[in-house]
C-alpha cells in the first residue's frame, strides 16, 4: 500500500485528537499529536526555571531540550530526554507554556525535522496547527477541523473532568479563547487552513458522525493514491 500523509489542523478541542486516534487504529496509520511535542518542551522549559517571556534565556535552554515519541500498543509515548512526560504535559498549565513559548521561531525550529522525519517513513494522521501549512505542505490529504468555541470548551472541559482536575467552564473558555488568539495571530506558522484543506465544522455532529465525515474522506482520498 501506499504511504499517505494526513494533515490534520484545527484549534483545541476540535476533536482532533480523538478523532485521530480511532482514525489511525482503524485505518493502519499512525497517529502524531504533535501538541504534546510542543507541550513537552513547554514543560521543558518550565523545569529549567526560565519565565515564557524571556526568549535568550529559552533560547539557550533548548540547546539541551531532546523531545522525541514512540509508540506502545500504537499509542504515542511523548519523551523528554528519554523520559515518558506523556502524563505530565496534559495540564492546563503546561497547555499555557506550550501556547507561549510554541511562538518562537527557536521552538518550532527545534520541532520540524521530528515531525517531518516520521511523516516522510510512515503513513500518518498528524494533527497539530501548522501541519498542512508549514511541516506537511505536499501532503497528498489536508483537514481542517473547526467548531464553535463553546462547543469546543464544553468537550475540553468534560476530558479535564475526566482527567479528575478540578476546573469550571468558564475557566476552560476563557483559557481556550486566549490560546486561539495565541495560535491564530503569532507571526511564525499561525493556526490557519491550508488553501487545499477540506473544511469540516464538527458543532453539529457527535463523535460519531464526525469520525464516519473523516473517515471518508480520508478512505476517498486513500483510494485515488
Ligand atoms: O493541541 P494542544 O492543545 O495539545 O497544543 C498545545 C499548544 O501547542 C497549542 O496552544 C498550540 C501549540 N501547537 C502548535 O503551535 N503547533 C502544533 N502543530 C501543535 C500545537
Amino acid at each position: 500500500m501506499k504511504k499517505i500523509q494526513v494533515a490534520l489542523d484545527g484549534p483545541s478541542g476540535s476533536g482532533k485528537s480523538s478523532l485521530a486516534k480511532r482514525l489511525s487504529r482503524d485505518l493502519g496509520l499512525y497517529y502524531i499529536d504533535t501538541g504534546a511535542l510542543y507541550r513537552a518542551v513547554g514543560l521543558y522549559l518550565k523545569e529549567c526555571g526560565v519565565t515564557p517571556e524571556d526568549v535568550s534565556a529559552i533560547e539557550a535552554a533548548l540547546a539541551d531540550c531532546r523531545v522525541s515519541f514512540d509508540f506502545v500498543d500504537g499509542a504515542q509515548r511523548t519523551m523528554l530526554d528519554g523520559r515518558d512526560v506523556s502524563g505530565l504535559i496534559r495540564t492546563p498549565e503546561i497547555a499555557q507554556w506550550a501556547s507561549k513559548t510554541s511562538a518562537l521561531p527557536a521552538v518550532r525550529a527545534l520541532l520540524l525535522s521530528v515531525q517531518r522525519d516520521f511523516a516522510r517513513e510512515n503513513s500518518v494522521i498528524m494533527d497539530g496547527r501548522d501541519i498542512g501549512t508549514t511541516i506537511l505542505p505536499d501532503a497528498p490529504l489536508k483537514i481542517f477541523l473547526t467548531a464553535s468555541a463553546e462547543e469546543r470548551a464544553r468537550r475540553r472541559l468534560k476530558e479535564l473532568l475526566e482527567a479528575g482536575q478540578e476546573i469550571d467552564f468558564e475557566t476552560v473558555l476563557r483559557e481556550q479563547k486566549e490560546r486561539d488568539h495565541r495560535d491564530e495571530t503569532r507571526e511564525i506558522s499561525p493556526l490557519r487552513r491550508a488553501e487545499d484543506a477540506v473544511l469540516v465544522d464538527t458543532t453539529a455532529l457527535d463523535f460519531e458522525e464526525s469520525y464516519l465525515a473523516l473517515r471518508r474522506v480520508i478512505e476517498e482520498r486513500m483510494e485515488k493514491l
